[in-house]
């Protein structure tokens, strides 16, 4: 389902041109599988799922994500294969500010384009009912707990059921009840909707529910990817 080879990334800084993050020689994952991807802060976790959604282009190598290579793709190629194909958790829920939890979703499914507009509402507050917020749906993001917050992200990332759940450090910012609560969220609506789950936490707790726990170390040759 998803495979990378020779995935090199370098940014370039001004006085010290590429710096060199990750090198990646091979890392695959099947449908439906969950990965942890653990690693200290700095080592790059943030910069691989930005490329495997797409946002990123690496400096050199391959991504297959289904059956697309992601280089070949133009940006706006890349954009509408991301909003029907992968959902993305943030630790920050990157909410749309000033919009209710429905219309956070429904912005998702108008990307996504896989349902017809006229079942869009219907579809995105069944989703929001599955995480629990079938009683907030007209709340604006800001009128939100953190906790309802990332379970409407978890909604909004799942509504248009991608093949691949990327989520970076999702319960980095909820308290110890909320962040167990969210993560089971998370695992199980993934394996309801037959998505694959790569996320980055420093949970051990909760990489430990995944199948696979991958260091960075393991997967990236370049130790010192620093930038300091
Ligand atoms: N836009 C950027 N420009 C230059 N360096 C960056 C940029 N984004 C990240 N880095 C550097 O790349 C390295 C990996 O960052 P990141 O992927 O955010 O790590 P992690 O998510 O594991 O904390 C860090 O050293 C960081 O400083
Ligand atoms: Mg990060």
């Amino acid at each position: 389902m998803l495979l990378l080879e020779n995935v090199d990334k370098s940014y370039t800084i001004p006085g010290r041109q590429h710096v060199p993050v990750l090198h990646i020689p091979r890392f695959q994952m099947s449908s439906q599988e969950k990965v942890a991807l653990v690693g200290p802060s700095g080592s790059g976790k943030s910069t691989l799922l930005h490329m495997i959604a797409g946002i990123l282009r690496p400096t050199s190598g391959t991504i297959r994500l289904l059956d697309r290579q992601l280089e070949s793709l133009s940006e706006s190629e890349l954009d509408r294969f991301r909003a029907k194909h992968v959902g993305y958790v943030f630790q920050s829920f990157n909410l749309l500010p000033g919009f209710t939890a429905m219309e956070n979703v429904l912005a998702a499914m108008r990307f996504g384009q896989i349902l017809p507009s006229k079942k869009h509402k219907e579809r995105a507050a069944e989703m929001l009912d599955q995480v629990g917020l079938g009683h907030r749906l007209h709340h604006k993001s800001g009128q939100l707990s953190n906790g309802e917050q990332q379970r409407v992200s978890i909604a909004r990332a799942l509504v248009n059921q991608p093949a691949l759940v990327l989520a970076d450090e999702p319960t980095a910012s909820l308290d110890y009840a909320n962040a167990e609560q969210v993560a089971a969220l998370l695992n199980d609506t993934c394996s309801s909707h037959g998505a694959a789950l790569l996320l980055c936490s420093h949970d051990l707790e909760l990489a430990r529910t995944m199948d696979r726990i991958v260091h960075i170390r393991d997967l990236s040759q370049i130790t010192t990817g620093r930038v300091g």
